[in-house]
């Protein structure tokens, strides 16, 4: 699928379906809609109709019955012009799309005269264009039997030719956005026999390699020596040996001091472990390399959009398996941070393997800042579903910074709180940590174990367990992988730039 920009005098109505976005009290005379009398008056037939009022939500396809362009008229209703959001515009433009996709339609035209003064030109287009990239996103590559996506181009119609340098920009933006998204989830829904550590490293080299980005993998033999105790307790059941997957990025050589630490959680599976977990909640373990997903989709637009800050993203991946060399509930292990674990539970294996990606990014590559983003707790959904993020931090200039980004890409966050009280729950009588805290507050106890390991750095904690995954197709997502935090740490690296 091509997304471009073209000049409305050079180019009419050539597009299959044409997008006509509407406010609540749009005329349908103000729409320079560059078409003949009689098409016209269908539509208008339709407008007058109770049929679309240009409500939010509200969309509306005309099929013209013709074989000349535009063959489709979509109705896109974005409501009240004073109401507008970013995020309105994005969910509205992926529905359009995924109901032109479904129409034997392979081009679509949008004209952008009534959006671009909106708010900032550009970003208005990479809202759109980011829209349009993961709108037309299916996991359907295991199907023998599937159909060719039908939609081939997609053009942004613009009026003034100082208009296209902003356009340009924002469609550059958008696609990238929208592809490090639909890698993310990409690999989310990569089943786990598709994709052990071992290919999850082998991705996160070829993305690497396209992106520019430096990409070092560790084996286990090199992860012993760098003494992740933690990391090689969690993995050490399965036949599928774990990779430390390490990832540079140098946007400010200048700013040596400066590097931030991207985190991800790379649980290529959970079953559990002998804290084994019942067949149903395992069967979608596949997606507990979420937070991995997410770095190395982050990784690919940080990179390619050359954000001015230095960033290192590790995956510790790995498998949680059964087996004779499994660990077992009751064992006291090391991490490479020194600190002693009692293991209450092997199914709170995510935190064992990012405490010691944590150490290793803060002492082995610098770090500054650290931010870990995990599939980490069933808890988060109970706390917040699968609508935001939950957030543990010791910094609230951090926190405001991932705010900020939060409203930019409408993935939402939700801070949870810190209280001394809560760090007594994972205080172990035999060992120094124990790494679970109880039934209550399982999501804040798990931040707060990871928290003993970040040496007082600037921390961020997001437990993607809600919403890294979604069970239904809805405006830009489709089942599987959402690919939540991809956009998300693009846009707070973003954040960082001095
Ligand atoms: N990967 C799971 C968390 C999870 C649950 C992710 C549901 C996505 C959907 C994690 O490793 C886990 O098993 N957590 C346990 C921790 C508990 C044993 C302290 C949980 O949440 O039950
Ligand atoms: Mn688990
Ligand atoms: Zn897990």
């Amino acid at each position: 699928m091509i997304l471009q920009s073209k000049n409305i005098k050079l180019y009419k109505n050539k597009g299959q379906t044409k997008f006509v976005t509407c406010f609540d009290d749009t005329q349908l005379d103000n729409l320079n809609l560059t078409l003949d009398s009689e098409t016209l008056h269908k539509i208008k037939f339709i407008f007058d109709s109770e049929n679309f009022n240009g409500n939010n939500g509200d969309l509306q396809n005309i099929n013209l019955f013709r074989d000349e362009c535009p063959q489709n008229i979509m109705l896109v209703g974005l409501g009240k012009k004073e109401d507008f959001t970013l995020d309105k515009l994005r969910k509205n433009i992926a529905k359009a799309v995924k109901k032109a996709a479904k129409s034997p339609s392979k081009s679509i035209d949008l004209n952008i005269e009534n959006l671009i003064n909106l708010t900032k030109s550009d970003e208005i287009i990479r809202t759109i264009s980011e829209a349009v990239v993961m709108a037309t996103y299916k996991f359907n590559k295991y199907k023998s039997d599937v159909k060719v996506p039908t939609l081939e181009e997609f053009n942004i119609i613009y009026t003034h030719e100082n208009q296209l340098e902003d356009i340009n920009k924002g469609i550059n933006e958008g696609v990238i956005l929208g592809q490090a998204n639909i890698l993310a989830r990409t690999l989310v829904n990569e089943p786990a026999n598709m994709l052990g550590p071992i290919e999850l490293s082998i991705e996160a080299k070829k993305a690497g390699d396209k992106s520019g980005f430096e990409v070092e993998i560790f084996d286990e033999a090199s992860i012993k020596e760098l003494n992740m105790q933690a990391f090689l307790q969690v993995a050490k059941a399965s036949i599928n040996p774990p990779r430390l997957i390490v990832m540079r990025y140098n946007g400010n050589p200048e700013n040596k001091e400066e590097i931030v630490g991207l985190v991800g959680k790379g649980l290529t599976y959970d079953s559990g472990g002998l804290s084994i977990k019942p067949s149903t909640s395992m069967v979608s373990m596949k997606s507990d390399m979420g937070g991995a997903a997410a770095v190395i989709g982050a990784m690919t637009a940080i990179t390619k959009l050359k954000v001015n800050v230095n960033v290192v993203a590790v995956v510790a991946a790995c498998e949680n398996m059964i087996s004779g060399k499994s660990y077992r509930p009751g064992d006291i292990i090391g991490s490479m941070g020194g600190k002693t674990i009692e293991v209450l539970n092997t199914d709170a294996e995510g935190r064992l393997t990012l405490i010691d990606a944590v150490t290793y990014i803060i002492e082995k590559e610098h770090a500054t800042k650290v931010v870990d983003i995990a599939t980490l707790t069933g808890a988060v959904l109970s706390a917040l579903g699968t609508t935001a993020t939950g957030v543990i931090t010791n910094n609230d200039s951090l926190y405001n910074s991932l705010e900020q980004a939060s409203k930019i890409c409408d993935e939402k966050v939700w801070r949870l709180p810190t209280f001394d009280e809560y760090k007594e729950l994972i205080k172990s009588d035999i060992a120094d940590l124990k790494n679970q805290g109880g039934r209550n507050a399982g999501t804040i106890t798990a931040g707060l174990f990871i928290g003993e390991f970040t040496e007082e750095k600037p921390w961020l904690h997001l437990d993607i367990a809600g919403t890294s995954w979604t069970g239904r197709d809805n405006h830009y997502e489709s089942k599987g992988g959402t690919g939540a935090g991809a956009r998300l740490l693009y846009h707070l690296v973003k954040q960082l730039e001095n």
